[in-house]
């Protein structure tokens, strides 16, 4: 379905301010729906070659109310009304200004009462939004008949281009909706009526002595936004706590009259749970972020330990062996750095692959330079998955730059040690290739016999953790040589 913006530029001649403002009022205009009761359609001239000539109208945007049930079951909004269709909404657009009448529709059995409004921007009628009234339950109560003065004093509002305002948005998703509870306050300060819902917030605020007639201030209640709005005639809102636990969001809308407020309207709504429900996600996550940094720290410093322990062996064994774990701890460490930084289910893999690199690159004190080059990424990873994912790697990446170029320190071998990193997303699976230009593996090589501790956590870590599968092989002379590991693993079912 196209947009309000879409079908106005394609089908009006409306400029893109007039545009905007529609848009402004459309954001806005749920606030409408549910002050009158009513369904609201928006309707601009159709401008296009094919109708010159006869008139028709453009049904830019459809509101239905939020507190009654709807009148129109079909989308109208795309539709051409013709405007003999619409008489009224024909005078609104002559004659600028507000139309009161019955409309016939389609599908609808009676005749409907109808408010066309002549939607102003600058000097000129963009727009009209109608009003098409349902049927009334009963008489109106004394909150509907304040409802409906509201709504007729924005509807002048939106005939003089005062109403929706240049400033913001007032009620897009989040805001305080009618339902929630309407304060109106008059021009002086003091409060003309507050709907019941409106009344509990002020109790929850410890507010109880009843409001009618008193400005706010004089009920012990302090809320800035409702003096500002009274007198710069600007919608604002605000936050008013009291403690941790009680949260109400007031939302400030002034009814303007000859560029003067007259009055404004508080939507008032309860936010304590929102509030508290906030609270303990952002405690959450603060507390997952510490334990990861927490863990962070403690590997590290088992490594520091390990590293001093290596300094001070003589055998040339045991240092290898101490500096060999330091450097799989350190490799562990990096994930949950990572992760420390931003915690969740999931981790941008490819952060970690960097740090991956710049481990590696400083820890293997290869005789002979080698470079590292990673191609793609695999974007975000489980974290269950990362972990291993991650100690696999640095375990690849490691062998090839200590043991694949062992023969380049010669100084008649002029071939500079490569090792690439792969990795691709391919149908469902996470794929790393690591590939050198190295010696290859020598004859009797197979990754199935559990000779030494590196390939054999790799081996354990992929297939029984990750269920994935790896493979190893030299490739051939005529190939470039070297080493060709591809590890595959499944990253849509759960581990
Ligand atoms: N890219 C490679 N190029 C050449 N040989 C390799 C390569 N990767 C592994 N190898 C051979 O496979 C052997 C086993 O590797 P593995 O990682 O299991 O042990 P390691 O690296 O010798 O010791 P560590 O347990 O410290 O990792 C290596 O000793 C090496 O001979
Ligand atoms: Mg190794």
């Amino acid at each position: 379905m196209a947009t309000l913006a879409e079908l106005a530029s394609l089908r009006t001649d409306l400029d893109e301010h007039s545009i905007d403002h529609l848009l402004r009022l459309t954001a806005s205009w749920s606030l409408l729906s549910d002050l009158s009761f009513s369904d609201m359609l928006l309707m601009a001239k159709v401008d296009e070659p094919s109708n010159r000539g006869a008139e028709n109208f453009v049904v830019l945007g459809q509101m239905r109310p939020n507190n009654r049930s709807t009148l129109l079951n079909d989308d109208l909004v795309g539709t051409t009304q013709r405007a003999d269709a619409w008489p009224l909404v024909r005078l609104a657009f002559e004659s600028g200004t507000m139309n009161v009448g019955e409309v016939k529709i389609d599908k609808v059995d009676e005749v409907v009462p109808v408010w066309c409004v002549p939607v102003r921007f600058g000097t000129r009628i963009v727009a009209v939004m109608v009003r098409l009234q349902g049927p009334l339950r009963g008489p109106a109560s004394l909150y509907e008949q304040a409802y409906l003065s509201i709504f007729e004093r924005l509807c002048s509002m939106v005939a003089n281009a005062t109403f929706p305002y240049r400033e913001e948005d007032v009620a897009g998703p989040g805001m305080p909706r009618v339902g929630d509870g309407i304060i109106l306050i008059d021009g002086l300060g003091e409060v003309e009526f507050a709907t019941p819902n409106a009344t509990n917030a002020l109790h929850r605020l410890g507010i109880y002595a009843s409001a009618e007639g008193h400005t706010l201030r004089e009920m012990g209640l302090r809320v800035r936004v409702v003096e500002r709005s009274l007198e710069f005639a600007i919608p604002a809102m605000e936050e008013i706590d009291r403690g941790q636990d009680v949260a109400i969001m007031f939302h400030c809308v002034p009814l303007i009259d000859h560029n003067i407020a007259t009055g404004v309207i508080v939507l008032v709504r309860d936010v304590s749970d929102l509030r508290q429900l906030n609270r303990v996600v952002l405690n959450k996550e603060a507390a997952v972020r510490e334990v990861h940094h927490r863990v962070k720290n403690n590997l590290q410093t088992i490594s520091s330990l390990l590293r001093l322990q290596a300094r001070r062996s003589d055998e040339v064994e045991t240092r290898n062996a101490l500096q060999e774990a330091e450097r799989r701890i350190r490799s562990i460490a990096v994930v949950h750095e990572v992760l420390s930084r931003e915690p969740g289910e999931e981790v941008v893999f490819d952060e970690i692959v960097r740090s991956l690199v710049l481990l590696v690159e400083d820890t293997v004190l290869a005789l002979h330079p080698v470079e590292i080059i990673v191609n793609g990424e695999l974007g975000t990873l489980s974290t269950d998955l990362a972990t291993p994912l991650a100690v696999a790697l640095a375990e690849l990446l490691t062998n090839a730059v200590e043991h694949a170029f062992v023969d380049f320190g010669d100084n008649d071998n002029e071939q500079v040690g490569v090792v690439t990193l792969n990795l691709f997303q391919e149908g469902g699976s996470a794929v790393a290739e690591i590939r050198d230009n190295g010696r290859g593996l020598g004859e009797d090589f197979s990754l199935e016999v559990p000779t030494s501790l590196g390939l054999s956590i790799v081996r354990d870590l992929v297939r029984t953790q990750l269920h994935g599968t790896i493979e190893m092989k030299s490739v051939p002379n005529a190939e470039g040589g070297g080493t060709f590991v591809r590890v595959v693993v499944p990253t849509t079912a759960r581990l």
